[in-house]
């Protein structure tokens, strides 16, 4: 665990699939080190949550995926994971930017209400641990023009290039510092900034939930991540991300 504070270990990939597949298939071949990074410049197929494809322009964006062994993590509280990826992109953007940086639960970055960034987590699960765990990451950096309305990048909000490597190198620092103190301290900090931060908390606001708009206000989270919302009725709902849509 120590190690992960040296200079992250990235591997750089002019184009490859999905660097989450490229991870996958390096563990599959054995260990890497903790905290390995793999970077491409272009995925030909970016993966997104539930299925979805990840837009991203050749050589523009970050896309890139670091190797975790959370072991010391309950399986219960898998959900951390998430938590200290999205406060460690918001901490990076909230000095890049002067804007407004909310995580979008579970773990959209939004600037001004738009997405500039999202987060893919696939945990290989074994004898009730998380064997490894493989963080992927898209950053919009320098990209100007999205078929998404809703995306946005560094540099349509800030008017600055970013350099790539160096991002990436940035951002997984952040990323390995926040699980460091996770492993030595606990949760308690980390669960509070991720709250904290979580777009339209206690607001009431429109989501579709099970196919029907409902005006609800989110009111935090449970063990596992689920999100815990209040409907105008005073129902309380727990969903998972199948259930919910943010309508905003
Ligand atoms: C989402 O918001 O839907 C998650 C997007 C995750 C995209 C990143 S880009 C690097 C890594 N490789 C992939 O194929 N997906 C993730």
């Amino acid at each position: 665990m120590d190690q992960i504070f040296q200079a992250p270990r990235i591997i750089e990939l002019t184009s490859t699939d999905s660097t989450n597949n490229y991870a996958a298939n390096l563990l599959k071949q054995g260990k890497e080190a903790e905290g390995t990074a793999i970077l491409s410049y272009y995925q030909t197929k970016g993966r997104g949550q539930r299925g979805a494809y990840w837009e991203s322009a050749k050589g523009q964006n970050l896309t890139f995926s670091i190797i975790l062994y959370p072991n010391f993590i309950p399986l219960k509280n898998q959900f951390t994971l998430h938590k200290i990826v999205a406060v460690s992109i918001v901490d990076f953007l909230q000095e890049q930017t002067r804007s407004k940086v909310r995580i979008k639960w579970p773990n959209d970055i939004l600037v001004n209400q738009h997405k500039v960034s999202g987060v893919l987590i696939e945990n290989s699960l074994s004898n009730n641990i998380i064997e490894h765990s493989i963080i992927g990451i898209g950053l919009n950096l320098n990209q100007r023009n999205f078929e998404n309305p809703k995306a946005t990048s560094l540099r349509a909000i800030t008017g600055n290039r970013f350099d790539i490597l160096s991002t990436c190198r940035e951002i997984c620092s952040r990323i390995l510092r926040n699980y460091y103190m996770l492993n030595q301290n606990g949760s308690e900090n980390i669960d509070a900034s991720y709250l904290n931060l979580l777009f339209g908390l206690g607001e009431e606001r429109l989501y579709r939930y099970r196919g029907e708009e409902i005006y609800a206000k989110i009111k935090g989270l449970n063990e596992a991540g689920k999100l815990i919302l209040t409907d105008d009725k005073s129902n309380l709902i727990q969903c998972d991300l199948r259930e919910i849509e943010f309508i905003y």
